[in-house]
């Protein structure tokens, strides 16, 4: 049974005042010795360059993929200015991370069930303001994730389409970027943009590839062998071969429902695809764990993401 129903996980209301975000608080709770231990915390940004190659869809499958291999997953629509995992679920949620980025909400308000046990944290829709989030809102998210009672597993990134701050910091924050694309050039040359960006700018090296789209059985390989050739060549970055995920008209379909194509039609070539990665995402390690997912889940982490996000700004 698919749990559509939006409710906040916890109906208490915390409200600061006044709204404004106070950054002290922040420092204070994140360098608080007696915050709750959590273990490890697998962050994985899911990002493009180009938009429309199926990063919502890919997230909101792989969630739902994962939670069946028995991890607690939560998903954070960063696409914080044109938000739609809420839509692509048929949720309707009463409070977004807009709130908590004004100080208004926790994380844990603005929460809501989506299918199969995965958590969402919606994001509002066309609020300009938030596409770029300021190091005040940054901190304030950190801190919100530190205080989590109830931490999860896995927590997946839906980021914007493009090569925006936010998109560079989410992608900062996690242990792993996994890039999509399908086989389009332009899709290839916009990763390429974005790989290129993380890897000069941020000192980020390893990437993930899925390719998305895909109409022939080894297309996939050959996109990646297509974008590794220029990566190895002009960048100092490793990228990873995921997988591929078929073109299946289950997906627009499954769009159309407001459901994870994996739920609506779980035996579609897509459904599968996005069951076999989702298998070997839960089995993905936490190699570098001074970056990522340690800033937002370890309190020790503040320094060097103060630095990163100074070069962001
Ligand atoms: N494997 C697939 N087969 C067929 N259609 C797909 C597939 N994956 C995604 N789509 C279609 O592509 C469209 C875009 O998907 P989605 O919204 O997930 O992309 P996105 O990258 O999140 O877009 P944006 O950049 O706007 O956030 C949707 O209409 C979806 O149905
Ligand atoms: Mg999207």
């Amino acid at each position: 049974m698919i749990d559509q129903t939006p409710q906040p996980m916890i109906p208490s209301i915390k409200r600061r005042q006044p709204p404004v975000v106070d950054q002290a608080s922040g420092l204070r709770a994140v360098l608080q010795p007696d915050l709750p231990q959590h273990r490890p915390v697998q962050v994985v940004a899911v990002s493009s360059g180009k938009g429309g190659v199926g990063k919502t869809n890919v997230v909101i499958n792989l969630a739902v993929a994962c939670a069946r291999q028995r991890r607690e997953v939560l998903v954070l629509d960063a696409d914080l200015a044109l938000g739609n995992v809420d839509i692509l679920l048929g949720l309707a949620p009463t409070h977004t991370i807009e709130d908590v980025l004004n100080g208004d909400r926790t994380l844990e308000d603005v929460m809501v069930k989506g299918p199969e046990g995965i958590r969402i944290l919606p994001a509002a829709s066309g609020i300009q303001e938030l596409s770029n989030l300021t190091y005040e809102q940054q901190l304030l998210l950190q801190t919100g994730f530190l205080q989590l009672e109830q931490p999860p597993d896995l927590l997946f990134i839906d980021c914007a389409a493009g090569i925006s701050a936010n998109v560079l910091y989410f992608s900062i924050v996690a242990h792993d970027t996994l890039i999509v694309v399908t086989p389009e050039p332009s899709s290839l040359t916009d990763a390429y943009a974005l790989i290129k960006v993380l890897s000069t700018r941020h000192q980020q090296r390893r990437f993930r590839l899925l390719v998305n789209m895909v109409r022939k059985p080894m297309e996939g390989k050959d996109v990646f062998r297509k974008l590794s050739l220029v990566t190895d060549r002009f960048l100092n970055v490793s990228l990873d071969y995921v997988g591929c995920i078929p073109f299946d008209d289950c997906v627009p379909l499954a769009v159309s429902q407001q459901r994870p194509v994996i739920v609506a039609f779980p035996r579609s070539t897509a459904s599968r695809a996005f069951t076999r990665v989702g298998t070997e995402v839960v089995q993905w390690k936490q190699e570098h764990p001074l970056r990522g997912g340690y800033q937002l889940f370890g309190a020790a982490g503040l320094g060097p993401l103060h630095e990163e996000m100074g070069k962001i700004a």
